[in-house]
């Protein structure tokens, strides 16, 4: 077991039910702590930057519109094994195919429209932490 960090963003469909209580309390109540947190609105070019690995997908386009569509919560979880921990949190990217009890499943119905993202590397983790947040801005306990 490592201690690791993992880039976990609440996504605007979830900010717009005002769920970021209850599902920042999961990843605390599973043993994660929150080192970094910020409220941001994305444009389309920090959007496109961030999922630039999907740049030639067909949902591309509006995976962009959505992640703009109304203000996101950023945040750098921190615990053991954390990337997994978070992705295991979430359940799978279409929450019609998430299981009971994960956020996904609780608080999203459409692929497009799920809740929330995860890092799902360590090599994203780290990547996806520098691109939001300097190393001033996260406070490890
Ligand atoms: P992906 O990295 O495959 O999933 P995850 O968020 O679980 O890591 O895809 C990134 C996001 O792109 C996903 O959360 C929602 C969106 N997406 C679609 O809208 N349609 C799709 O068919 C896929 C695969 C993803
Ligand atoms: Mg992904």
């Amino acid at each position: 077991m490592a201690v690791e960090r993992t880039l976990s963003i609440i996504k605007p469909d979830a900010v717009a039910k005002n769920a970021i209580g209850e599902i920042a309390a999961r990843f605390e109540k599973a043993g994660l702590n929150i080192v970094a947190m910020k409220m941001l609105q994305l444009d389309d070019e920090k959007a496109g930057g961030f999922y630039a690995e999907h740049k030639e997908r067909p949902f591309f386009a509006d995976l962009v519109g959505f992640m703009t569509s109304g203000p996101v919560v950023v945040q750098v979880l921190e615990g053991e094994n954390a990337i997994t921990a978070n992705r295991d949190l979430m359940g799978a990217t279409n929450p019609k195919e998430a299981a009971a009890g994960t956020i996904r499943a609780d608080f999203a119905e459409t692929i497009d429209a799920n809740a929330v993202h995860g890092s799902d590397s360590a090599e994203s983790a780290a990547r996806e932490i520098a691109y939001f947040f300097g190393e001033g801005e996260i406070c490890p306990r």
